[in-house]
């Protein structure tokens, strides 16, 4: 009966709970590691695909000691497509959340083709499974990178128009969207959606998994949190004088666990949707917080003196820019709930632990 899948017949296996898995590539990541809990939470059956390449085998103990089981674990190279194929032949896969790339802009630049090889290859290897087996949906991880400094308006809408991005990654998110928009072109029946992210920041509550930085961090609230944690002597603001607030950049900060949250609402959206699509979607809170708030924030909500200091601007940062999530509610009906106090809270809490600081 399965030779015949259609569409259909993998809704009806899905409502009736007997095809559940939810093959999530880059799964011990940051943010993917935090969607495998909502996705168990939601009732699917998440199945890690990540080669530790950027993230740590502990995270598989922190989502076991929240899941209360191990998850199921596939240690391969999403670009191994072949391995890919024969999982997917023989298993049930009721959907694809592709969250396996590497994330730093600085990295991006200095090895281009690191990036492009791990972060484009590796999207049309997992792209060929959906193009291959057209009845599961997929959905990508972009970045609200893929606008560029907005001009005029800093709340950037789905509309608003992109601007090829300056650095390596920026472009693989640019061309990660378009390599999905071609490849629908070709299959009108595929159901796709690229989520484009806004900052993610903040930890799971239960301090078992968050974000876990290789070597020195790039994102300011893991630096923030290693700062505070004594790792390293002092945060540095890059940039004093933008036109914005108080001269510090505004960035969309949103606590990763409504992120995660979103990719539920997306797969559920794409399972239930009739017709093909490619869906792209920002997935932000809508507010703009600069660079000294959220230290401002992080020392208020925790008590906690962090040394900073005022350094040159860092280049190739965009000054300012926050999502317009309209279209976010009108189709996923999903919105974020927690808020930027909640975000530092966890995610000091979630560096205390693995510091062991009381
Ligand atoms: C960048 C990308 C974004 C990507 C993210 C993943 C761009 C424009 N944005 O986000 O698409 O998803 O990386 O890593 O390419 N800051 C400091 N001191 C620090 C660290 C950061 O002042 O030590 C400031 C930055 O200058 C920036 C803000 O904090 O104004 C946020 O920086 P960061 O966390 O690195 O994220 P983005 O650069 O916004």
């Amino acid at each position: 009966m399965l030779f015949f899948h259609t569409s259909k017949i993998v809704e009806f296996l899905y409502l009736w709970g007997m095809l559940k898995k939810v093959l999530v590539t880059g799964g011990a990541g940051y943010i993917g590691s935090h969607t495998v809990v909502e996705l168990f939470n939601a009732g699917y059956e998440p199945v890690l695909l990540d080669d530790f390449r950027n993230s740590n085998e502990s995270v598989i103990d922190g989502l076991s000691n929240i899941l209360g089981d191990r998850p199921e674990l596939l240690k391969h190279d999403v670009c191994n497509t072949d391995y890919l194929r024969d999982y997917i032949r023989k298993h049930e896969v009721c959907g694809i959340i592709h969250f396996a790339a590497y994330k730093a802009v600085g990295e991006s630049v200095e090895n281009p083709l690191r990036y492009y090889q791990n972060n484009v290859e590796g999207l049309v290897s997992i792209l060929k499974m959906v193009s291959e087996n057209p009845e599961i949906p997929f959905v990508f991880s972009s970045s609200c990178t893929v606008y560029g400094e907005p001009q005029g308006q800093k709340e950037v809408s789905e509309k608003t128009p992109k601007t090829i991005p300056t650095s390596p990654y920026g472009f693989t998110k640019w061309l990660g969207e378009k390599i999905i928009d071609d490849l629908f072109f070709s299959q009108k029946k595929l159901r796709l959606m690229s989520l484009r992210y806004f900052n993610p920041i903040g930890a799971h509550s239960s301090t078992q998994i968050g974000e876990l930085p290789i070597g020195k961090p790039n994102n300011l609230l893991p630096f923030i949190t290693q700062t505070a944690a004594g790792l390293h002597e002092k945060l540095t603001i890059f940039g004093d004088s933008y036109p914005t607030i108080d001269g510090t950049c505004v960035r969309d900060y949103i606590h990763v666990v409504d992120l995660a949250e979103a990719h539920v609402k997306a797969l559920d959206y794409l399972i239930n949707a009739k017709d093909g699509c490619h869906e792209i979607v920002n997935i932000g809170t809508g507010n703009g917080s600069s660079v000294l708030q959220v230290v401002n924030t992080f020392e208020k909500v925790n008590d906690i003196k962090l040394n900073y200091e005022f350094g040159p601007n860092r280049p190739g940062d965009v000054i300012e820019i926050y999502a317009n999530v309209d279209y976010a509610k009108k189709l996923l009906g999903w919105s974020a709930k927690k808020t930027i106090n909640d975000a530092v809270k966890d995610a000091w809490n979630w560096e205390k632990s693995i510091r062991s600081i009381k």
